[in-house]
């Protein structure tokens, strides 16, 4: 049963978009592309696990539609983000004869996303795609805002560009097969959102979480539409990433420190992301005056999502998660620059911190009196 799907405007001019959200979306995908317009060449980009269930669907709607599709499939997971098997996808649009008004369907995660927005970017130096997000991170973020890249072996996200895709269709229903760890993994975006702009939105989710992670439709849909609706009024304010857009960034600096000294793989992104948020929290409460009760709060809802608030990092490490932080380009002279809450809901950007309290909230996520300087 599919009911009304939401609708948010990523407002953008001629760049502008609809992100459709709601439960039997995937059965109408050739119809939503009739009625852009698309001409009728088309390639479903997917990775093997999210094809297995969905890429018939995607490809049997749009034959139905009239489009003529083929189906490129790439393996699972982040090593399907590289200039390889970029390379693969066009010489298979190539191959398909596909021309500057064909498009392309991204249907997967983010690494699909990404991937295909980033063949879609450059391929004949441009052409039109569709964003089909089936993980919860691709359906609150990724897909949304038209940053698309690969990776390199020196860095992640090092090659990419700004393509906004033609519509962003995120149906419920996909998210069912999603693994739990995977979904929750998504859920520390969806609270970051409260965070940096919503003290409403931080309620809903407290109040609401066992209906978010019971996948009800009804509430699902209304957190995924807000968590979009932030995104697009912050990408509307700066979509080429000289600002405001640093909001996002809310946890990243040191969970992506994180991600890179644990090894990829031992945490999921938003696992990584919610221990940023406790440190981004902890050098709130000293620096920007948030209230230690809204911090505890964020670490509970953390916590009530199945989300780690604790990394007992041995201190050796230390000097390999400031190496991973300065990397990460928020430096400014000597100091790291952090996007700070004072309070629910109220978050700046580009604040500068000093060593110590940064030593201090990597202390405090240990569980550790901070250390001496
Ligand atoms: N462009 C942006 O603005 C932006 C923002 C945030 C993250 N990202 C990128 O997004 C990527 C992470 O995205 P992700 O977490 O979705 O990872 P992912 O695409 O690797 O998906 C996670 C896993 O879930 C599987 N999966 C996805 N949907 C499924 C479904 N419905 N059923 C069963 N399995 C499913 C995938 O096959 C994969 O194994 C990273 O590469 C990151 O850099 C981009
Ligand atoms: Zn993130």
């Amino acid at each position: 049963m599919s009911s009304k799907p939401h609708q948010v405007k990523v407002e953008l001019g001629s760049r502008g978009y609809s992100i459709r959200i709601g439960t039997g979306l995937l059965p109408r995908l050739g119809r939503e592309c009739r009625a852009l317009g698309l001409d009728s060449r088309c390639m479903v980009i997917s990775d093997e696990l999210v094809a297995q269930h969905y890429g018939a669907p995607a490809v049997g709607s749009l034959e139905k539609a009239g489009f003529t599709v083929s189906l490129l499939v790439v393996p699972a997971g982040e090593r399907s983000k590289n200039l390889k098997t970029a390379g693969r996808c066009y010489q298979q649009l190539a191959a398909h004869r596909m021309e500057r008004k064909s498009f392309v369907v991204a249907l997967g995660g983010g690494v699909v996303g990404d991937l295909a927005g980033f063949v879609a970017a450059t391929y004949l130096r441009g052409i039109p795609f569709v964003q089909v997000p089936t993980s919860l991170l691709a359906q609150v973020d990724s897909s949304v805002g038209g940053k698309v890249g690969i990776n390199l072996a020196a860095a992640k996200n090092l090659v990419g560009a700004f393509h906004q895709p033609r519509l962003v269709l995120c149906d419920l229903d996909t998210l069912r097969t999603l693994p739990d760890r995977e979904y929750r993994s998504g859920l520390a975006e969806v609270i970051k959102y409260g965070v940096i702009q919503d003290a409403a939105f931080f309620a809903f989710l407290e109040k609401n979480l066992s209906g978010i992670l019971a996948q009800k439709p009804s509430v699902l849909a209304k957190t995924i539409a807000r968590c979009c609706e932030i995104k697009a009024y912050i990408v509307g304010q700066d979509e080429f990433e000289s600002g405001a857009r640093a909001l996002l960034n809310f946890g990243h600096t040191v969970g992506h420190a994180i991600e890179a000294v644990a090894g990829y793989g031992r945490f999921l992104h938003g696992e990584a992301i919610a221990l940023g948020m406790v440190a981004a929290a902890s050098i709130s409460v000293a620096r920007t005056s948030l209230p230690a009760t809204s911090a505890n709060r964020l670490s509970v809802l953390l916590q009530r999502a199945g989300l780690p608030t604790q990394f007992v990092w041995h201190p050796r490490l230390r000097s390999r998660l400031w190496d991973a932080m300065v990397l990460d380009k928020k430096v400014s002279r000597g100091e790291l620059r952090f996007v700070l809450a004072s309070d629910v809901g109220q978050c700046r950007f580009g604040l500068p911190v000093p060593a110590l309290e940064v030593n201090a909230a990597l202390d405090h996520l240990a569980g550790r009196p901070p250390s001496k300087p």
